[in-house]
């Protein structure tokens, strides 16, 4: 890799946050979000309107990006871009935004995996700071909204998915979960804020069993929703009675199965890097929880700030600085994947 430097502006667009972020010579200088709430009334992300919100946002957070990072358009050297998965609508947006710009200043268009930056979200560092960094090779358990997957990662872009999920995404599971109980869309958050003052030990559910590093939700999904309809059967105030207890119970749950398939990985590969990402590595339950586990299996963790868990520009803009240094360029005939693989 050459150790050519070089100031790279990230967007995101692949679901319901419009991202942009700037990173000068690997440093962060601005990484602003957008959100997206017309999608909470409907109970989930409606792709139509996200696409538009995408096209209201993406001017005003570039230039806001550029501004706080004190940075001229003329200055960039590169662009990158999610170019998938995600919605097709959603990471058009970005798509063109991106090939655009990158025309008009006659610089390299860069694009990048989602997948890929929830992983290198880790490298991620402000300017000046010193922070231990994972070393190669290492596991990331990336949990979002979309994916949970088991990456070995033996370098920047050489990443295996070792195992993953045969139905529902972790996040999935909690925002239908959520549903059950009658919170908003998205409801994950929401499950992590009421767990806090539950018992998690009061309901029982099964542990999902898949093979290998694989992982299932569907089987819980359904486990739960029968538990609670019959619960407010009898009582339909049972959830507003019981709702931290249930909350803590299902987070466990979740977390539990989600570390089972983490260990069993780490200890057949023999590694002891392990990290986290992706909008589930928020939950504080599942924080926590590494932070112990790490120390019982003397595991170095890494579990990033909360703005680089859940979709932002910044790991975007990180993996676009290392294929910028690799000289890894895509050209105006780019579009977006929405099934890209890792
Ligand atoms: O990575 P992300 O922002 O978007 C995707 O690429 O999917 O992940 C969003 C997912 C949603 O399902 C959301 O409910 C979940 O991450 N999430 C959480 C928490 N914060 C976000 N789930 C549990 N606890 C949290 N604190
Ligand atoms: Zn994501």
């Amino acid at each position: 890799m050459s150790d050519k430097k070089g100031i790279i502006l990230g967007i995101e667009s692949s679901c319901d946050d419009t991202s942009a972020a700037v990173i000068k010579d690997g440093r962060i200088l601005s990484n602003l979000i957008a959100r997206q709430s017309i999608h909470e009334q409907y109970g989930g992300v409606v792709p139509e309107l996200a696409s538009r919100a995408h096209q209201q946002n993406i001017i005003p957070v570039v230039e806001a990006a550029l501004k706080e990072a004190g940075v001229t358009k003329e200055e960039l050297t590169g662009i990158s871009f999610t170019a998938g998965p995600g919605l097709m609508g959603a990471l058009l947006v970005g798509v063109s935004f991106a090939k655009s710009l990158a025309l008009s200043l006659d610089i390299p268009l860069i694009q990048v995996n989602h997948m890929q930056g929830h992983v290198l979200a880790h490298f991620i560092q402000k300017p000046k700071e010193k922070r231990k960094l994972p070393k190669f090779p290492f596991i990331c358990l990336t949990v979002s909204g979309g994916h949970t997957q088991l990456v070995k990662v033996t370098d920047y872009f050489k990443m295996e998915v070792l195992g993953e999920t045969l139905d529902d995404a972790a996040g999935e599971a909690f925002d239908k979960m959520a549903k059950v109980l009658h919170f908003p869309y998205p409801g994950g958050p929401l499950i992590d804020k009421y767990a806090k003052e539950g018992d998690s030990t009061r309901f029982h559910f099964t542990h999902p069993r898949t093979t290998q590093y694989n992982y299932s939700f569907s089987g819980l999904k359904t486990q739960f929703l029968n538990f609670i309809r019959n619960c407010e059967r009898d009582d339909p105030n049972f959830v507003e009675k019981n709702k931290a207890d249930i909350c803590a119970s299902i987070q466990d749950t979740i977390v539990k199965t989600l570390f089972s398939k983490l260990k069993k990985v780490a200890d057949d590969m023999n590694i002891n890097q392990v990290a986290i990402a992706g909008g589930v590595s928020a939950n504080s339950h599942l924080r926590t929880e590494l932070k112990k586990l790490g120390e019982k299996k003397r595991w170095d963790v890494f579990i990033p700030e909360f703005q680089y868990c859940t979709d932002n520009a910044g790991m975007i803009a990180i993996a676009g600085y290392y294929h910028f240094l690799n000289k890894e360029f895509v050209g105006q005939e780019v579009t977006a994947n929405p099934r890209m693989k890792i």
